[in-house]
């Protein structure tokens, strides 16, 4: 069964200056049940796929699906998203990040608990390795144009929607659930260009 790491120190397992992880690394952040985690890494044996997530109940539940599937390249992560990308995953460490459906606090009051920032997205990059690749996806079209908008002044981050063709029949639990009530979800994938950082 993968075991859930309840991370208080930086996670080294993939440091590549540690010579840890010569596999692709594939980061779902805010995995919640689990349902693209668990697809991706039954996808990608040869890859070693991270589910993180706040809530420890849901990683339990994402552990014992893993387990009835057979999944062993599968490793979860219980930590906030946050302090991952900024303090606990090594730097250039990831290949591909997803951000799938996270809560886009609708409200205007709080607003402030958005995830994605101008500080994330640096962040993010600093744990991607070099072309690495960013993937987001929300139904919510005020957050998802804030995203457009905020990623546009980034230099370092390259549309590259071809980055995710590969995953784009794979859903989550949370776009199911949209799909059910004829909500659209957009996704966007971005390359990150280190030399612009
Ligand atoms: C709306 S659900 C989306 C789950 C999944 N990505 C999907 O699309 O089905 C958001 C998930 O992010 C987790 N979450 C919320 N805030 C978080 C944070 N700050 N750090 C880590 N996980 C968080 C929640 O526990 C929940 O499982």
């Amino acid at each position: 069964m993968p075991m859930i790491h309840f991370l208080t120190n930086t996670y080294q397992m993939i440091d590549p200056l540690f010579g840890q992880s010569p596999r692709p690394v594939e980061l779902d952040l805010g995995c919640g049940k689990g349902r693209f985690t668990l697809d991706l890494a039954e996808r990608y044996p040869e890859r070693l796929v991270l589910g993180a997530d706040i809530m420890a109940g849901r990683l339990r539940k994402v552990s014992r699906k893993a387990e009835k599937r057979q999944l062993e390249n599968l490793e979860l992560l219980r930590a906030l998203n946050l302090d991952l990308v900024a303090l606990l995953l090594p730097p250039d460490s990831i290949d591909r990040a997803h951000l799938l459906c996270p809560d886009p606090w609708p409200k205007d009051k709080h607003r402030n608990k958005r995830l994605v920032t101008t500080y994330f997205l640096a962040k993010v990059a600093d744990r991607l390795k070099p072309d690495g690749v960013l993937h987001l996806a929300t139904d919510h079209k005020p957050y998802y144009e804030d995203w457009t908008r905020i990623i546009a002044e980034l230099p370092f981050f390259e549309n590259a929607p071809d980055a995710i063709a590969d995953v784009a029949d794979i859903k989550t639990d949370f776009e199911l659930l949209w799909h059910s009530e004829g909500k659209q979800v957009q996704h966007l994938a971005y390359r990150c260009r280190k030399e612009r950082l």
